[in-house]
Order: structure tokens, then sequence, then C-alpha cells
């Protein structure tokens, strides 16, 4: 067994996952759609980006927080929403919310959550986020929205870049099903992992509680893919964010852009914030990187909204790139998902300080008191010219 505390790195923390989840489960987080090269492109395009060392500047009294949505956090990072949370762990995404809450960031919940928006709010107190999938059972998704309105969540995240599922290649080998299936292949691979099954046999949360038993024809077991594309809408629209602000009351952040008119279209339709994601690289194989895209869109929207990044977060250097860039904060998945994976809520923990650590001495040796301050001046990007823009983002 490996102290948490011995853990430096995300990427040790996704190696300790990786020995204690059972194999279908961790497979499903660490996987991109079919080549996976959006996967891989979001984590290697962050490794291109340099910072400017600054020398002989005063560091003391420095500042990690931010603002999102007017509400001060504790540093730029909030937790992704993320399906099978409670996979990786029982009743993850509980464990996961309350490190977020104790930590003084944003926690999402995920429409395909194993925790259902009631588990969260009874087992926490901070206000959180909901994140919507929009299911062709409309009466489910005005439900959804009421539940999210009844829990206090005081952000919905509209998710539009799911109306079909990008193919995980792993997930069919390991004949990952929704809700998960109980087969005997997918039992031995549970067996390998004891505790595992103990903290799971411990918990009576073991599937989608948002969904089973509310929308209509989730009893049927079907692969990932077959079953969104029985419920997912594929109608799905920007005038859709419009009846779902409505309805919900509270501030929509849309999530799920990479192109600036989309960006455009998003706040012409009442988005109050945007997440440039591509899913983690799970949905268009090929598509940019995030950090690739950010600038254009910061500079087609980023004096009207705040803009989020999210996909290939490893580290605090990442987060710093991201704001450099323009953004007003960064969004984590796997790095969560790992944490709960090695070492339930205290993992997430983990991860969440080893991140506040590398933010903190990063930004101090780029000579900034103020994580507010990243900007442009203290990056050197010459090897990732964005589309578009080349002259004022080389140096
Ligand atoms: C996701 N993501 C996701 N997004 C969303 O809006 N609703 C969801 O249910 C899920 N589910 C989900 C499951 C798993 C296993 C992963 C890895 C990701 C995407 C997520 O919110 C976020 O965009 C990415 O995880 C960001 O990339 P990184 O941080 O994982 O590299
Ligand atoms: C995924 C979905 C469910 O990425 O968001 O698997």
């Amino acid at each position: 067994m490996v102290a948490l505390n011995r853990i430096l790195t995300v990427e040790e923390m996704k190696a300790v996952a990786q020995r204690r989840v059972p194999k279908m489960f961790f497979e499903y987080a660490d996987s991109g759609s079919y080549t996976e090269g959006t996967y891989r492109t979001n984590e290697s395009d962050f490794s291109k980006i340099l910072f400017n060392q600054k020398v002989a500047v005063n560091l003391e009294g420095r500042n990690l927080k931010v603002k999102m949505l007017g509400k001060e956090i504790a540093m730029p990072v909030a937790i992704a929403p993320a399906a099978t949370g409670g996979m990786q762990v029982a009743d993850g995404e509980i464990k996961a919310a309350r490190a977020a809450e104790k930590y003084g960031i944003p926690f999402s919940l995920s429409t395909m959550s194993v925790c259902s928006i009631e588990d969260i709010a009874e087992n926490t107190s901070a206000p959180f986020w909901f994140q919507l999938y929009v299911m062709r059972d409309r009466d489910f998704i005005n439900r959804l929205i009421d539940r999210a309105k009844a829990a206090k969540c005081s952000a919905l995240i509209l998710t539009m870049d799911l109306q079909i599922l990008g193919q995980r290649h792993k997930d069919i080998r390991n004949g990952l099903s929704t809700p998960p299936k109980f087969t005997p292949y997918s039992i031995w691979q549970m067996m390998q992992h004891p505790l595992w099954c103990l903290r799971m046999l411990g918990t009576r949360r073991h599937t989608f509680r948002n969904i089973v038993g509310h929308v209509s024809g989730d009893h049927d077991l079907a692969s990932l893919s077959a079953w969104t594309a029985s419920q997912f809408d594929p109608t799905l629209n920007w005038a859709d964010v419009k009846w779902i602000k409505e309805r919900f009351g509270g501030p929509v952040i849309v999530k799920g852009v990479l192109d600036a008119d989309d960006a455009q279209a998003a706040l012409d339709n009442g988005a109050d914030a945007i997440v440039v994601s591509n899913h983690g690289g799970r949905q268009l194989d090929g598509a940019p990187s995030t950090i690739r895209v950010l600038p254009e869109i910061v500079d087609r929207v980023g004096h009207k909204t705040e803009i989020y990044l999210d996909s290939g977060i490893r580290s605090g250097q990442d987060v710093l790139k991201a704001l450099a860039y323009g953004a007003k904060s960064t969004f984590i998945g796997r790095p969560m998902l790992y944490g709960l994976g090695a070492g339930g809520e205290a993992g997430v923990t983990r991860v969440l300080d080893i991140l506040q650590k590398e933010i903190d001495t990063t930004m101090a040796l780029c000579g900034e008191r103020d994580v507010a301050n990243m900007g442009l001046h203290n990056i050197y990007s010459n090897d990732l010219p964005p589309r578009n823009a080349p002259a004022p983002y080389s140096r």
C-alpha cells in the first residue's frame, strides 16, 4: 500500500488508481475515442508552452484565489462532471464533493453519476453545480432541472458535445454497459480487487441514480453507446440553452466549445460562462487540444464572459498556462477520478494539494504574487501557434 502523502504527482496517483480499481472502470476513465490522438494531444500541447522566469520580485503574500461566476474560490480549479465517479470507489461522487467543499472549490455532478443529486445535497453543505445531458424524454429533463433547483445547485453546466458518443475501443472490449452489468468477465475483474468489492457491498449506490427509475426505457441493459443513442437527444441546439436557462432560473455554463463562432452562439443564447473542452479527448478524435484553441475563443468573447478550460490538466503548471492564455479558471476530470480510485476523499484532497502547491510555486517563480495576474507575458509559445492569430501570442 502506498501512503497518499508519498504520492507527488497526478501521474503517480493514476498508477495507484490503476492497481486499485477494476479494469473496466479504470479504463473507462483512462480512455479517449478512436486513436486517442486528441486525448494525448491535450496533455502534450501543454508541455510545448514554456514559462518566462522572473527574479528579484517580492513574493510575499501570494494569492491563488479567483472568482468563478462571482464567487471566490480557493484556487483556479473546479471538479469536472464525470460519469462513474461512484464506480472508481464506493460513493465516489459524495467523496469528491466533500473534498471540494473542504478545499473551497466548485464540485460538478454529472447527470450520469452514480450518486444522485439528492445524495450529494444530503451529504454536503456547500452549493454544487449540476451538469445536464439533454435526453429525448423532455419531461425527465424538466424534472431533472427541478431536482437540481430543489437541491439548491448554484449553476447548471449544459454539455453540448455529446449528442452521440465518441467510440472508445476499451469500453467495447471490456463489455462496459449502462448501467454497469454483472457478467462473468466483469465479476472476475471486480474479484481481483477485494477492497473495492468490500466497499461496494457497503453501499446501496451501484447504478446511475439520477436516471434509473426516472427516464423511460432506462431498464434496458445496453452498451454505453447503444444506451446513449437511444436516450440522448440528437436534435440538441442553441435554442435549447434558452428554455433550459429559463426553467433553471440560475446561471448556465455551456460546456464543450472548441470554436469561436460556437462560443459566440452560446453567449447569444444566454450562456453565462463557457467551458472550452473536448471532453478530455473522448468525443471528436482529431479535434485540437483545448489549449490550442483557447486564444481565439478568448479573443472573440473573453471580454464578454468568463471562459474556463478543461481537458489535459495534469499539473498546476498546466492550470497556469491556461490562465496565461486567458482562461479564468480550469476543471479537472481524470485527476479527480484517479484520486477517488487511489484513495477516495483523501485521494481527491491529495490531488488538490498537489495542484495547489504546483500552482503556488510555479506562479512565484514566474514572478507573480497573484494568480489572476498570469498573462501572455509569463509564457513563450513558439511551438504552439494558435490558429489564425500567431503574432500576438509568440515572443
Ligand atoms: C467525463 N466527462 C464528462 N463530461 C460531462 O459533461 N458529463 C459527463 O458525464 C462526463 N463523464 C465523463 C466521464 C469520464 C470517465 C471522463 C474522463 C470524463 C468529461 C469531463 O467533464 C471533462 O471534460 C474531462 O474529463 C476533462 O479532461 P481531463 O481533465 O479528464 O483530461
Ligand atoms: C463520457 C460521458 C458519459 O464521457 O460523458 O463517458
